[in-house]
């Protein structure tokens, strides 16, 4: 987030901006009803809490999505400029994380994505199906015979930090650890952390750089079969990346970004086909809704609240004037229930026609890893209706909606149940 200088607060004519809380009480719970106000009312508004501007209505949203010449990803994260100092002496020079698509503009996300693009081409990713598989049958194996599972954590977190753990050859020993270095890295780049927190997370980042660069350092050695000795080996037309870019695309591309957000949306997929058991029982009777299910859940309660831009210019939005250098929060999730372009948006409904969403995002910097994503989604699924075809929630609990990162709404449990024999 920039400082408060770089965006005076146009609080005064912005009454919901003022009033809006991001990390807490009823907007945390079920922020879709403030959304709504926001579209009607304010569609263009500014949060002090936060310093930046919300942007709501799918149509403006598309305008920023559309431009990235004036809303810029280049140092919309991972500057590190809002940390305390201890935590950036840590860090070191420079931005807490290197060049990566997700942070940067054309030329350079042009060319970064080219490389990344090898390994989800929708043919590779099609053979990782019979591990997904493997990997999500061992995990209901473990709990099937208990007849109760947290399904967050006994399911929905370690299966896809396990999918691309094998992807990159880390070995799962080190699942831990990279979950760790995770939550360090996306709490510094998008949380809200005091300061004791942000130089733990500062250690943890540059602990998980030293990693990163030791298992790229083994793969120029010694080639294996797996996508991390694919990117040290790729090259364009002579163009090759050099170590810092590697950590990255390694460390923040994949080993991060690759596992968070699909646990995320595993399990508020989960429950949101378990919280009305005639979701349930519909896809046990007809299978060919589950990939309709996904979009449809994606649609209705997608974990991607929203991403960041810096405008690169002054520009006229919704109506108000934003300025150069101001952060905007694109919230996906508001556009994924306007009403201008999604009939009855707060109904789930199985038999929508066409669910489109917004969270894989859109445009240059649509989520490369869309096509995973939606398999490890729709594995799980297959596997959870077909082995435990009685799942159930267990009533009355608390799902723990947290908001630790500006970007991403997470539950931390989802008790469920079943009969065995
Ligand atoms: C359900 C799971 C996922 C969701 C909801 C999700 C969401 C998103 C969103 C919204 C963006 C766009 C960011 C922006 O516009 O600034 C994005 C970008 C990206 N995602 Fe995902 N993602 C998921 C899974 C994955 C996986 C499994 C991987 C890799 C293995 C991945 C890798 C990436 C990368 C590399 C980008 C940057 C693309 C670019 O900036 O050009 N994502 N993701």
């Amino acid at each position: 987030m920039p400082s408060e200088a770089k965006v005076p607060a146009p609080a005064p004519r912005c009454p919901l901006g003022n009033e809006y809380r991001h990390f807490a009480g009823p907007h945390l719970q079920n922020p879709y009803p403030f959304f709504a106000r926001l579209r009607k009312e304010e569609p263009v508004t500014f949060s002090p809490e936060l310093n930046m501007w919300m942007i709501s209505r799918l149509d403006d949203i598309n305008a920023v999505l559309n431009n990235p010449a004036v809303f810029s990803s280049a140092g919309a994260i991972a500057s590190g400029d809002n940390l305390v100092a201890e935590a950036r002496a840590i860090l070191g020079p420079g931005p807490i994380i290197h060049d990566s698509p997700l942070n940067t503009d054309p030329p350079v996300h042009t060319r970064l994505r080219r490389f990344l693009q090898q390994g989800f081409l929708p043919a590779r990713v099609a053979e990782q199906e019979p591990r997904i598989r493997r990997f999500a049958n061992a995990l209901i194996d473990a709990f099937i015979h208990q007849g109760k599972a947290d399904l967050v954590e006994q399911f929905a977190y370690p299966l896809p930090a396990q999918v691309i753990l094998a992807m990159l050859g880390i070995p799962m020993e080190d699942m831990a650890q990279v979950k760790q270095w995770t939550a360090d890295l996306f709490g510094l780049i998008f949380g809200k952390a005091p300061a004791e927190a942000q130089v733990a997370m500062a250690r943890g980042v540059v602990e998980s750089r030293a990693y990163c660069t030791k298992l790229i350092e083994q793969r120029r050695r010694e080639p294996r079969e797996d996508l991390t000795s694919e990117l040290v080996h790729a090259q364009f037309d002579g163009d090759v990346l050099k170590t810092p870019e590697l950590v990255s695309l390694v460390g923040g591309s994949l080993m991060a970004a690759g596992h968070e957000s699909t646990t995320a949306q595993l399990s508020l997929m989960l429950k949101n086909l378990l919280e009305q058991p005639e979701r349930w029982e519909l896809l046990r009777e007809d299978r060919t809704l589950i990939p309709k299910a996904i979009e449809e859940c994606m649609r209705y309660e997608g974990v991607a609240a929203g991403l960041i831009r810096t405008t690169t210019q002054e520009v006229e939005l919704g109506g108000m004037c934003i300025p150069k250098g101001a952060t905007l929060l694109v919230l996906f999730s508001s556009a994924n229930h306007d009403e201008a372009h999604h009939e009855a948006p707060e109904r789930f409904d199985l038999s929508r026609e066409n669910p489109q969403h917004l969270t894989f995002g859109r445009g240059i910097h649509f989520c490369m890893g869309a096509t995973l994503a939606r398999m490890e989604l729709r594995v799980a699924l297959e596997l959870l209706l077909e082995r435990i075809p009685e799942l159930r929630l267990v009533p009355g609990q608390d799902y723990g909606y947290h908001q630790n990162l500006i970007t991403m709404r997470v539950i931390r449990h989802l008790h469920a149940q079943w009969p065995v024999s």
